[in-house]
């Protein structure tokens, strides 16, 4: 069970108060997904040039691979604000509106698993997106009309893990981004930040037996390390060795392929 828990990779509880933390702030410090960044520079600095907001981006893949992370670091880049919101938070039309309706000329729109809004709020998503305007409905019945109201330009980023689940259109007025699984190296370097923000001492042998089992995934490699900081700690002098880290995923039942 307890293994089972630690491999979840969606967000859980326990990440809540340590993403946070850990999450880095510029492309420059987040490691891996080379040639996402690489195109994210030219958008970024191209936008800031033209000084327009930024195109609608996609960002999909697996959890737990930096996907809220990346869309914080863009915000940050293009040193505006991000407002964020998800797919199932958005239950109505006139919550959609509102949402849309608070943002400042520039802003960041963050909607996280996007394929979870319902059809009606994809509807008023379409010329927010094409024409940044809104189209809302006022009153009922016979005497009902439509009232259309201009957005400021703005950028929304949207995520997903299940991009087939996407319709058509909307998938269709973004730009695609898609993030891989990370490397044991890369893992080995953002464990190796990790352990520096956590202030705990790790050896090279413990950063690659946490690498080889995070199963490509920064948020499973940052839970596991808290879990070996714990046994480091506790039954040994609080250094993370190979031999602390493969005590701790072995009684953890966490073995090193998927
Ligand atoms: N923490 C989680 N993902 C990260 C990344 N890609 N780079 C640096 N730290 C991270």
């Amino acid at each position: 069970m307890e293994n089972r828990r630690i491999l979840t990779t969606g967000l859980r509880e326990e990440d809540r108060e340590l993403e946070p933390k850990l999450r880095p702030a510029t492309l420059e410090s987040y490691i891996g997904q080379e040639s996402v960044k690489e195109n994210m520079r030219v958008f970024i600095q191209a936008a800031k040039q033209r000084k327009e907001a930024l195109d609608h981006v996609l960002l999909y893949g697996p959890p737990g691979l930096g996907k809220t992370t990346l869309s914080n670091i863009i915000a940050n880049e293009m040193d505006v604000n991000i407002k964020t919101t998800s797919g199932p938070a958005i239950e109505r039309p006139g919550d959609m509106a509102a949402v849309l309706n608070s943002l400042n000329e520039g802003d960041i729109l963050f909607i996280d698993e996007i394929h979870r809004l319902n059809r009606m709020i994809e509807e008023i998503l379409y010329p927010a997106m094409e024409d940044f305007v809104i189209d809302i409905m006022i009153g009922k019945g016979p005497g009902a009309r439509s009232v259309r109201l201009d957005l400021p330009r703005f950028t929304l980023i949207g995520a997903t893990t299940r991009i087939g689940l996407l319709t058509a259109p909307l998938r269709d007025r973004f730009g695609v981004v898609r993030l891989e699984p990370y490397s044991v190296e890369n893992l080995k370097i953002i464990l190796k930040r990790s352990a520096a923000v956590l202030q705990v001492e790790m050896e090279e042998g413990g950063a690659e037996e946490i690498a080889r089992r995070s199963r490509g995934t920064p948020r499973l490699a940052n839970r596991m390390l808290k879990r070996v900081r714990d046994f480091a700690q506790v039954r040994y002098d609080g250094v993370i060795t190979e031999e602390v880290a493969r005590f701790a995923l072995d009684l953890l039942d966490i073995d090193k392929v998927g």
